[in-house]
């Protein structure tokens, strides 16, 4: 049996034999993209380079990635969609075209020596062409070349065959490759566009040429690039010979794991199944969200909304199974055993995850039960109600006031025979969302933004200092006190004597070079006793949370804080020591400022 695992190895080595390099695959959180929440495609990380920068490791680039899509979240629980999921991606910058790639695809895909599928079962689509570009003639021809039946090629529009990652950026035709998903073999003239659901995608090649400016305006890009996606899950699906991807191996001990959990057999009521496929996918997701290098945790608005919002999706279906206790560490353990291998980021992050997925997993509980005696209170009354309705105010004070989620307000009303007036609560929830927006522009305009920035930036340097520091008077040097505004910093720390001016001077001087190399800043959460033997520095005697933020600068400096932090030392700007006096005994202070660089 062709295992994920066997199936990353075999694409990297595939393309390693037509000299593609692999690159890592990238963290979920775009680097330089405010346009998107995750990572949703092989190709996000890589856009800088299909838009013309050149990539170090050269034209041709092979690697895996993983990727979040909540596009599509209602549809998680069928045959083929997830939340969670790895593209494997083969990239051209400028180097070769359609002809190689769609060869290429079709020899993995085929060979008895790579994935040895039967081309039978495989069709394609290509792009019928629109104002914005010519039918893709070309791609149609080398299909037909490989022995592609015209019966199996389906001409489509932009809607189907032409992908873009965004409203903007890189984008082109694409051609699809589908493998049939009906019974025994496919009949004559049937295709993507003639029976679409008996095809299922698992490879997509773009030809991006173009630059998306904006909604009116298409560009060539300065070279032929090509983008391609194959969907792990489902070429998994196809190559076991499975009709969905929660029945591959992926899922087995996620699924098994989950059915003990509520002490349920997979497999004996479909309703039930739909809630073991959503917690598996969800859990997945989360695991993979919270163990991500850019550290998410669960909170209120972007990425840690929706991590927020997975997790508490799979306590909700966790009830629908009838656990009412927290279960989602086993299972999350379970996730990082299966994956750790291929994402060294989910053993590095054990950790975090584990305590993390739980802390949220029990707020989430506590309010459902407090919301639950609410509804309880609420009930005599309710039932007294000649129409069975439920008004959408009570409902919205239920949300406001306990954070209740109204789906189970829902159902909860529907288990007494009540309804929710829906379009009430949906009034109440819009006026509620304007007003909080309003108030906090309001915050901002006050200039708030600009003081935590000035903050965070002295933060940062603050680690740069503590550093220098020991660099330059030796490693008795220690933090006894900080204290930051957003005009200076200020740092004690023990030093028997007082520092001289050169000695002042070379602290400035190292803190300078370290913005001036402009050093990555990364977090990341671990046991205390890891952060020390990492060789963090920690504060002694200070008391610390058993599971610690780590803050890394570059190769510089390594410190356990609560943060923030800047993302680069670049930011900062100049560093200038302005006081250098005595604290109390052994103590010296030093007050320092950051000026706008000239
Ligand atoms: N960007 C394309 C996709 O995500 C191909 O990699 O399908």
């Amino acid at each position: 049996m062709i295992t994920s695992d066997i199936l990353r190895a075999k694409y990297l080595k595939f393309f390693k034999t037509k000299n593609h390099a692999v690159i890592e695959g990238k963290s979920l959180i775009p680097d330089n993209d405010p346009t998107v929440l995750f990572t949703t495609a092989g190709m996000h990380p890589l856009v800088p380079y299909l838009l013309g920068e050149p990539h170090p490791a050269g034209k041709r680039l092979v690697d895996y990635q993983k990727c979040i899509r909540t596009g599509d979240i209602d549809s998680v629980g069928d045959n083929s969609h997830l939340t969670c999921f790895e593209m494997l991606g083969n990239w051209s910058l400028g180097d070769y075209f359609k002809k190689e790639s769609i060869a290429w695809s079709w020899e993995f895909l085929t060979d008895p020596e790579w994935l040895a599928l039967d081309p039978r079962l495989l069709s394609v689509t290509v792009f019928a062409g629109d104002e914005n570009a010519p039918r893709d003639e070309e791609s149609a021809s080398v299909w037909r070349s490989l022995g592609m039946p015209e019966d199996r090629i389906a001409w489509l529009g932009a809607d189907d065959n032409w992908w873009a990652a965004g409203p903007t950026g890189p984008c082109g035709p694409d051609t699809e490759i589908f493998y049939w998903v009906g019974d025994g073999l496919p009949p004559p003239g049937s295709n993507k566009g003639t029976d679409p659901e008996h095809w299922m995608e698992i490879w997509n090649n773009v030809f991006m040429e173009y630059n998306r400016i904006d909604a009116q305006t298409l560009k060539k890009l300065p070279a032929q690039n090509v983008d391609t996606g194959m969907g792990l899950e489902r070429t998994i699906t196809v190559l076991q010979g499975k009709k969905s991807v929660y029945e591959t191996e992926i899922f087995q001990d996620i699924i098994r794991a989950i059915g003990e959990a509520a002490h349920y057999t997979y497999g004996t009521d479909a309703g039930k199944d739909m809630s073991v496929r959503i917690i598996a996918d969800h859990t997945r997701a989360s695991v993979f969200i919270l163990g991500d290098q850019k550290g998410v945790l669960p909170g209120n608005v972007g990425a840690a909304y929706v991590l927020r919002r997975l997790i508490r999706r799979s306590v909700r279906h966790g009830r629908k199974l009838g656990i009412t206790k927290p279960f989602l560490a086993p299972i999350a353990e379970v996730v990082i055993n299966r994956f750790e291998h291929a994402y060294n980021e989910l053993a590095q992050n054990r950790a975090k995850i584990l305590e993390e997925l739980p802390r949220e997993e029990e707020r989430f509980l506590e309010t459902l039960q407090k919301g639950e005696a609410e509804f309880e209170k609420l009930l005599p009354n309710l039932l007294k109600n000649p129409q069975k309705v439920m008004s959408g105010r009570l409902a919205f004070r239920l949300y406001d006031t306990f954070g209740f989620p109204i789906e189970i307000t829902e159902e909860l009303a529907r288990e007494h025979g009540l309804t929710v007036n829906k379009e009430e609560f949906d009034e109440a929830f819009k006026k509620h969302q304007e007003l909080s927006r309003a108030n906090s522009a309001n915050v901002f305009k006050g200039g708030l933004a600009d003081h935590s920035e000035m903050t965070t930036k002295y933060h940062t340097a603050t680690h740069l200092l503590h550093k220098a520091l020991r660099i330059v008077l030796g490693e008795h040097v220690a933090q006894k006190g900080s204290n930051i505004t957003a005009e200076r910093l200020r740092f004690d720390f023990s030093h028997p004597a007082p520092m001289t001016p050169e000695e002042i001077k070379r602290v400035e001087e190292i803190v300078n070079e370290q913005i001036a190399r402009d050093l990555p800043v990364t977090m990341e959460m671990m046991p205390l006793e890891e952060a020390k033997k990492a060789g963090a520095i920690a504060l002694f005697g200070e008391k610390y949370d058993p599971v610690v933020k780590v803050y890394t600068i570059g190769d510089f400096s390594k410190e356990v804080c609560g943060g923030p932090h800047v993302e680069r030392t670049g930011v900062l700007g100049h560093f200038v020591i302005q006081k250098e006096q005595s604290s109390s005994a052994g103590v010296r202070r030093i007050r320092a400022v950051l000026e706008p660089h000239n």
